[in-house]
C-alpha cells in the first residue's frame, strides 16, 4: 500500500508554496497526500522560526498529534522548513519522537529522505542547498486554492538586518527566472486562476542570472521589468509581497500606473520611526528615504492601499523613539498594520544586544499603537462606504451563512450576500459598512475581467 503524507504548514506565504512543492514532488514518488493526520504514515510539518512563539508552535503541535493519532503505530514525524534549517541535528534530541529534519531547500529530496527514513534510519537529516536542477513546478492540485496562486520569484536573503534570523534560515537570495515565472503565470491563467501573488521576501532585490524573459520589457529595475513581463500574460489580478523600502524604486509605480491588473497594494515594512532604531536594525534608510517612497506611492494615478509592519520594543528603544514611530504610522495612515513584539533570535546580531524593553513595556507600546492604527484604519474604511470595489469570490463567509467573502484587488477582506456558484469569480461589490478588519457591501454585478 502506498505511503500516506499530512503536510501541516505554519508561518509565511513561502512556507505555504513550499509545501505546495513538497507534495508534488511526494506525489509524483508514489505518495498518497492526504488532510488527516490522525491516520497518516508521515507527518510533516513545515515550521516558521521568525518570533520565539512561531517556532515553539509546531512542538505543541507534534504532541496534538502523536494523541489523536488513531492508526496502529506512530507515524513517522518530521520537521520542514525554517526551525528545521536553524536546529538540525539537536531537534532529535529536544523531541525523541522525530524521526525526519529537512531543511528549506531540501524540498526536492522529500521522497528519497522519506524513503530512507521509512526504511529503518533512525534519524534522517538533510540541510543541503538546492540543486543546481531543482524544478519549481507544482502541479494543481498541490495548490492552496483554485483561484489565487503563489508564486515565488525570489528566495532567501541578503539584508541581514539585525533581528531577522531569516537569512540564516533561508539563506542567500536566489531569483528564478523571468522566462519560467511568466510561463507558470500564463499556465495559471489557463487553467483559470484569477489571481497570483509574486512572493518573496524581498521582491524588489529579483535579480535573475539571464534577461530570458525579460528583453520585450524596459524598466528601472529587473523587479519592475518583471511586473511588465507578467502584466503582458493577461492574468486578470497581480499583487506582490513583500518590498523592501530601500530597494522600493518608482519605477515600480509607474509599472502599477500602467497596467489594471497590477493590483492597487502594496506591502512596504518600515519597522520603526526613529532614525537611531533603524540603524540598530540595519535597515539601510532613514525615516525621510522610507516617506519619498510612501510619497511616490501616494502620487500613483490609482489609490494604492499601504501596509506594513512594525516591531515595538525593539533592544534599546525609548518611549520618545516609540512615539517616534507612532508619529510615523499616523502620517502614514496605513490600510493594515501588522505590529510585533520584539522577540530575541539567536545567532541574530540584535541577540547581542540586551533585550532591556520589559515584557510590559512591549506590551503597553503594542496596544497603544495597536489603538492608533485602529482609529486610522477605521476612517481609512469608512471611506469606501458608497464605493465600489471588485472582489474575488474565495469562499463562504465564516460568520454568516448568506454571505460570500474575498479580497479586493487593494487587499481587503470584503463580505457580502451572494450565490456560492460565484466562487471563483470576479464581481463589483458596493460597499454599506465599514468593520474594523473587513468591509461588507452588496454585489452589483460581474466585473470586466482587466488585463
Ligand atoms: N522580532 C519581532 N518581529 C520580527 N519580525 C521579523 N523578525 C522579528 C523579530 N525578531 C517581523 C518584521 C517582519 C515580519 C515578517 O516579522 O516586522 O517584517
Ligand atoms: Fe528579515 Fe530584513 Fe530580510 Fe526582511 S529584509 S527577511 S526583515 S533580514
Amino acid at each position: 500500500m502506498r505511503a500516506s503524507v499530512y503536510i501541516e504548514t505554519l508561518g509565511c506565504q513561502m512556507n505555504v508554496a513550499d509545501s505546495e512543492r513538497a507534495a508534488t514532488r511526494l506525489r509524483a514518488a508514489g505518495y498518497d497526500l492526504t488532510d488527516r493526520a490522525e491516520t497518516a504514515d508521515v507527518v510533516l510539518f513545515n515550521t516558521c522560526s521568525v518570533r520565539a512563539r512561531a517556532a515553539q508552535k509546531v512542538f505543541t503541535r507534534i504532541i496534538e498529534v502523536r494523541r489523536a493519532h488513531t492508526g496502529g503505530r506512530q507515524p513517522l514525524l518530521g520537521l520542514m522548513g525554517c526551525v528545521a534549517q536553524l536546529e538540525g541535528a539537536s531537534l532529535f534530541d529536544k523531541e525523541p519522537a522525530l524521526g525526519l529534519v529537512a531543511g528549506t531547500r531540501a524540498t526536492d529530496r522529500l521522497p528519497a529522505l522519506i524513503e530512507s527514513a521509512l526504511g529503518g534510519e533512525a534519524r534522517t537529516l538533510d540541510l543541503g542547498e538546492r540543486a543546481e536542477g531543482d524544478a519549481w513546478d507544482v502541479s494543481l492540485t498541490e495548490r492552496h486554492s483554485p483561484f489565487v496562486a503563489f508564486v515565488p520569484i525570489i528566495e532567501g536573503c541578503n539584508k541581514f538586518c539585525s533581528y531577522c534570523i531569516v537569512p540564516f534560515s533561508r539563506g542567500r537570495e536566489r531569483s528564478r527566472s523571468a522566462e519560467e515565472i511568466v510561463r507558470e503565470v500564463q499556465g495559471l491563467r489557463a487553467e483559470g486562476y484569477r489571481e497570483v501573488q509574486l512572493i518573496g521576501q524581498n521582491v524588489n532585490s529579483y535579480r535573475p542570472k539571464t534577461e530570458d524573459g525579460l528583453k520585450d520589457f524596459r524598466g528601472a529595475t529587473p523587479f519592475s521589468r518583471l511586473l511588465r513581463a507578467v502584466a503582458a500574460t493577461g492574468l486578470e489580478r497581480i499583487k506582490f509581497t513583500t518590498s523592501f523600502p530601500r530597494d522600493f524604486h518608482t519605477d515600480i509605480v509607474a509599472a502599477l500606473d500602467e497596467h489594471e491588473n497590477l493590483c492597487d497594494w502594496v506591502h512596504l515594512p518600515v519597522q520603526s520611526g526613529s532614525n537611531r532604531v533603524l540603524k540598530a536594525m540595519r535597515r539601510g534608510y532613514k525615516v525621510a528615504d522610507y516617506l519619498k517612497r510612501v510619497e511616490a506611492i501616494r502620487n500613483a494615478r490609482r489609490r494604492l492601499a499601504l501596509t506594513s509592519d512594525v516591531i515595538v520594543g525593539f533592544p534599546g528603544e525609548t518611549a520618545e523613539e516609540f512615539e517616534e514611530t507612532l508619529s510615523l504610522v499616523e502620517q502614514c495612515q496605513y490600510d493594515g498594520l501588522y505590529i510585533f513584539k520584539y522577540s530575541e533570535r539567536q545567532g541574530t546580531p540584535a541577540a547581542a544586544l540586551a533585550d532591556d524593553v520589559s515584557v510590559e513595556e512591549k506590551k503597553t507600546r503594542f496596544l497603544a499603537l495597536e489603538r492608533q492604527q485602529r482609529a486610522n484604519q477605521t476612517r481609512i474604511y469608512e471611506n469606501y462606504v458608497g464605493r465600489e470595489v471588485k472582489v474575488l469570490v474565495e469562499g463562504e463567509s465564516a460568520k454568516s451563512e448568506q454571505d460570500m467573502t474575498g479580497h479586493s484587488t487593494c487587499q481587503k477582506v470584503v463580505n457580502f450576500p451572494c450565490d456560492a456558484d460565484l466562487r471563483g469569480r470576479v464581481v463589483n461589490v458596493r460597499i454599506t459598512q465599514a468593520k474594523t478588519n473587513s468591509l461588507y457591501g452588496e454585489m452589483t454585478g460581474e466585473a470586466a475581467h482587466v488585463s
